[in-house]
């Protein structure tokens, strides 16, 4: 492959990223491997030789819209065609590991598909595929499409992808584990991103260097289980999320340290304490529960009872009482009758979360969830859902209310949508918005919170002097 085009210019790729923020590092990563090859980021479609579509199958609607996009990609491909030139369009993620060959055969126009445990061999997939491309423009009739690798390689592709070569405003993501063993009944990750992995606390702890050396203050670790993160140690013994979060404390410069996300199973005393004891470890805790109901809670395969997670509410509030919950629920699942509903909602209204993300059940092919009795009717999905955000909106508002009149420190990521408007977050991951210095973007001033939102605060920096991020 040659670093430029035809024309003399430089090879861009634009880098379409769904789902989780598992996919968000990775296409940072899979951009990373690309630069060697001449690559540059493209700000959008129109500008760009290779488009990557880092995709998600959580839920059928993040499935569909990748093949929605995946027609008008293709359309573009023929008006780039008839104009002598190509596009290259690959499919990554989540939906290229559990539909592979099905993506080629629905969208023929697709170059590569590629899981995400095989992104460091992208540049032998894109070789192959241009190859492929330079046949058929001479004539050649090929069997198939695309170029597939949705392999689980015995390697860690973490053994293979360069280090990450730059921070985005102070704040980085890293991903410590990959892949789960949990098989909750209704999800797909144990199928799309396989078994569970940690990587050793040793290539954590260089790649958190090489980010701090690079500008972030902020470090959120990642995982499908993150706090189930068993990484070999520098001894060979085993490193718990726990004592890979105290390791990282002592790295000079790194100000905030979060993780997600985590399930309630894996939630040790150790990782409990490390909230009261780290400084640096942020009040807030996203903490996935998925229903208030014993019954439901079995039939997901979650293994814990409603009782586990709230005492474990009790346990972290006790050793850090301003800690922000949020947590991820499903209405719906089958068998969900409105007697689990109604307890859903009494351990809500019992927790008092700051922020949460709620979901209609959706049902997902080879899970077992998808063939179990009880399919609850849509219109019934669609009551609970508003219900519930209803009851989570008040008390996402009233946790934002509780704020005001307080001082805090929030680090600016990004300009705001108004001029002079920059917005970044709170310790307890609340967006603020004030009018401010874009030089403050990438850094942490004291904020004093003056106004409440449903979904973000106010605010105006205290005093004129602020802190650059040390
Ligand atoms: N590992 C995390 C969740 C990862 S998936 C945990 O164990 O909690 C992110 C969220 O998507 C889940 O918490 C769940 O609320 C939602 N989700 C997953 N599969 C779903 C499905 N089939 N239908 C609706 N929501 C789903
Ligand atoms: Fe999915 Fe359950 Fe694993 Fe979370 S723990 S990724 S919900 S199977
Ligand atoms: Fe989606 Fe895969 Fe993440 S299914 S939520 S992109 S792990």
């Amino acid at each position: 492959m040659t670093d430029v085009r035809d024309d003399g210019q430089r090879k861009r790729v634009f880098i379409r990223t769904y789902g989780c923020q598992m996919n968000v590092y990775d296409s940072d990563r899979m951009a990373d491997v690309l630069r060697p090859l001449g690559y540059v980021l493209a700000d959008a479609p129109e500008q760009a030789d290779l488009v990557l579509l880092n995709t998600c199958h959580i839920r059928e609607h993040a499935s569909e819209k990748v093949y929605s996009e995946l027609g008008r990609l293709r359309d573009a491909k023929n008006e780039r065609r008839a104009k002598g030139r190509d596009l290259t369009i690959a499919v990554a993620g989540c939906v290229a590991q559990a539909e592979g060959e099905e993506i080629v055969r629905r969208q023929p126009a697709v170059d590569v598909v590629v899981g995400p445990q095989a992104y460091h061999r992208l540049p032998e997939l894109l070789a192959a595929a241009e190859r492929k491309s330079a046949l058929r423009r001479a004539g050649k009739r090929l069997p198939g499409a695309g170029v597939l690798d949705t392999d689980f390689p015995a390697e860690s592709k973490f053994d293979h992808l360069p280090a990450p070569s730059g921070v985005r405003a102070g704040s980085a993501f890293l991903s410590i584990q990959e892949g789960c063993d949990k098989f909750c009944t209704f999800c797909v990750v144990p199928y799309t991103r396989g078994a569970e992995y940690s990587r050793p606390l040793a290539a954590v702890r260089a790649e958190a260097h090489t980010l701090v050396a690079a500008g972030a203050v902020e470090i959120t670790l990642l995982g499908q289980n993150v706090n189930a993160y068993h990484g070999e140690a520098d001894d060979g013994s085993i490193c718990s999320l726990a004592g890979l979060i105290r390791e990282l404390a002592e790295i000079d410069g790194l100000i905030r340290i979060r993780y997600t996300t985590s399930h309630p199973r894996d939630m040790d005393a150790a990782l409990i304490e490390a909230h009261r004891d780290i400084p640096q470890l942020m009040p807030y805790l996203h903490l996935p529960v998925q229903s208030g109901s014993d019954r439901i809670l079995e039939a997901m395969n979650r293994r814990h009872r409603r009782d586990h997670f709230l005492r474990l509410v009790d346990r972290l509030r006790g050793v850090r009482p301003d800690l922000a919950l949020s947590s991820d629920f499903i209405v719906g699942f089958p068998g969900e009758g409105d007697v689990d509903f109604d307890d859903t909602m009494r351990l809500v209204e019992q927790v008092g979360f700051a922020s949460a993300f709620s979901f209609k059940y959706s049902r997902r092919p080879g899970t077992p969830g998808a063939m179990l009795p009880g399919q609850v009717p849509e219109s019934v999905k669609a009551a609970r859902l508003s219900a519930l955000q209803a009851l989570l909106a008040r008390q996402a508002s009233a946790f934002n209310a509780s704020k005001v009149g307080t001082v805090a420190p929030v680090l600016f990521a990004e300009a705001g949508r108004r001029p002079g408007q920059i917005v970044g977050k709170t310790p307890w991951l609340q967006s603020v918005y004030l009018e401010g210095p874009a030089e403050l973007i990438g850094r942490i001033a004291d904020v004093r919170l003056t106004e409440a939102h449903a979904n973000s605060l106010a605010g105006e920096i205290a005093g004129r002097h602020y802190e650059a991020a040390a």
